[in-house]
């Protein structure tokens, strides 16, 4: 077997980490997360979850992944035998999101072009579910393949294949090299616009004001981890992946925090940004910040496009500017999406990167041609509810579990990390990986599963949710299990050569 592939340098790794965390998310998720769960107040529940399980996670991932040095089902399998499955879930799991992820990206891409003479014109909803989504009346009506978004699916899938295709150095940090610092270039001067508007003030009040009543409430904590969970690409496979491609020596400790404490400043900024602008349109309209306020598609295709045209100046300018950091932000995650699934097919099958990566890339494309339909926002909704209500928690509870509980070696990672980083962790992490980390998420795992089954999503049809929503993560872990199964009658004995540090 070849040696395996490295970063070039440590920034290249922890930029790419950092890539992966920051994606659409942050820009269109987290500013109502935070708006909605209290303001000022969520910062609590949000900063507890980020240290106890965020970080620490961050923290036990990177341990698996420089420590045994495979992709995720390997590293898992070598950590504890039998527990391979728990890394090709997370695989699956991420191979599902980046086949709608890339659709939205592609969204983003059309709206960058529509912003040359502000296309949208002046009714944006009827602009974005009528004459480009095209959406159907219901989910049963699929209203056949758009043309003019598959075409920018294509371009998508087009630069994260060239990135992946040329592997960890000169594909993957390249690409992040380059988009990172010019997303933040990008997305400073919007959210300087964006706070600088007039009304800026009253949609700053309105993220911020504390409501600490909303603390009494399990949904806020839910709130805050599940958002922790998806920001940080944490229990998605991804950081184990990256993490495996560090050279023997790696600061990892620093590393987590940085790139914790990157995303989570990213993302309160764009907050500012975002709602500064929202407070402008309420504004400019007359209308009551709440009423203008929204998240996802709603808010980046909808109300977005009208600040745009709202804007005293420029407006092009800032059109593209916003639609291309969403591209940016979006395609650095994007590339980790698909890697996780890259590296494990290529330990799997003994194949090349070129080989994996044109598999994986080509059947997540084809993946992505069911959300350019007529009902493509429709089957979105429906998968990315079901698969993040039972992918990423769900893989972060048994992770702690396996490591805290299973295998008991919590001691031994924080003494392997603690040898090779600049500053040492305390044993509050232990603490927080076998008690406190395991308590919450299985707390909230079972309210997840309650709240499922009293009322459907969204009061979609229930076949719909079945199939796309249950059907889909079921078939993920089925898919895992599978191949779990598949690698354990192939198990050869695994040596992980010498390690450091131990
Ligand atoms: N963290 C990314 C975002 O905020 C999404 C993501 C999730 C990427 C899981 C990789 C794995 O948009």
């Amino acid at each position: 077997m070849s040696t395996r592939e490295q970063w070039g340098t440590r920034a290249g790794f922890v930029l790419a980490a950092i890539g992966s965390a920051i994606g659409l998310g942050n820009i269109w998720r987290y500013p109502y997360v935070l708006y909605e769960n209290g303001g000022g107040s969520f910062l609590i529940p949000y900063f507890f979850a980020l240290f106890t399980a965020g970080i620490p996670i961050l923290l036990l991932e990177f341990w698996i992944g420089h420590r045994y040095r495979k992709a995720a089902p390997y590293a898992l399998r070598d950590l504890a035998r039998g527990w391979s499955w728990l890394g090709w879930w997370p695989a699956m799991v991420c191979f599902v999101i980046v086949t709608y992820y890339a659709v939205v990206l592609a969204w983003a891409l059309s709206y960058m072009y529509f912003s040359f003479g502000l296309q949208w014109g002046d009714d944006t909803k009827a602009f974005l579910y009528g004459n480009f989504l095209k959406l159907t009346d219901s989910p049963s009506v699929v209203g056949g393949l758009q043309w003019h978004i598959v075409l920018p699916v294509v371009i998508v899938w087009a630069i994260v294949f060239f990135y992946v295709y040329r592997g960890v150095r000169k594909g993957i940090e390249r690409a992040n090299k380059v988009m990172i610092p010019l997303l933040l270039v990008m997305i400073a001067i919007v959210v300087f616009r964006g706070v600088t508007l007039p009304g800026a003030v009253d949609g700053l009040n309105h993220l911020l004001t504390p409501d600490f009543s909303k603390l009494a409430n399990p949904q806020v904590w839910i709130a805050a981890y599940s958002q922790v969970f998806f920001s940080l690409s944490i229990a998605f496979g991804v950081m184990i992946t990256y993490a495996s491609y560090l050279p023997k020596r790696a600061d990892i400790n620093n590393s987590a925090f940085i790139t914790g404490l990157a995303n989570s400043g990213f993302e309160f900024f764009a907050a500012l940004g975002v709602f500064g602008a929202i407070g402008f349109l309420a504004h400019v309209q007359g209308a009551d910040v709440k009423d203008v306020a929204s998240a996802g598609p709603g808010l980046a295709f909808v109300v977005f496009p009208k600040i745009i045209s709202e804007l005293p100046a420029l407006n092009e300018l800032f059109g593209v500017l916003f639609f291309g950091a969403l591209v940016l932000a979006g395609l650095t995650s994007a590339i980790s999406l698909v890697e996780v699934s890259i590296a494990a097919v290529m330990e799997k099958f003994s194949w090349s990167r070129q080989k994996a990566a044109s598999i994986v890339c080509g059947a997540a494309f084809v993946g992505s041609l069911v959300y350019t339909t007529g009902g493509g926002l429709y089957y979105l909704d429906i998968v990315d509810h079901f698969i993040n209500a039972f992918g990423g928690l769900l893989v972060g509870l048994l992770e702690v579990i396996l490591v805290g509980w299973v295998v008991k070696k919590t001691a031994e990672a924080r003494a392997y990390t603690n040898t090779m980083s600049d500053f040492a962790i305390g044993s509050w992490w232990d603490f927080c990986v076998r008690y406190v980390t395991p308590i919450v998420l299985g707390a909230m795992t079972l309210l997840n599963l309650v709240k499922e089954f009293r009322e459907p999503y969204e009061g979609y049809p229930l076949w719909a949710l079945l199939t796309l929503g249950a059907g889909v993560a079921a078939a993920a872990l089925i898919v895992s299990v599978a191949f779990h199964l598949s690698d354990a009658r192939n198990l050869k004995p695994v040596s992980h050569g010498k390690q450091e540090g131990m």
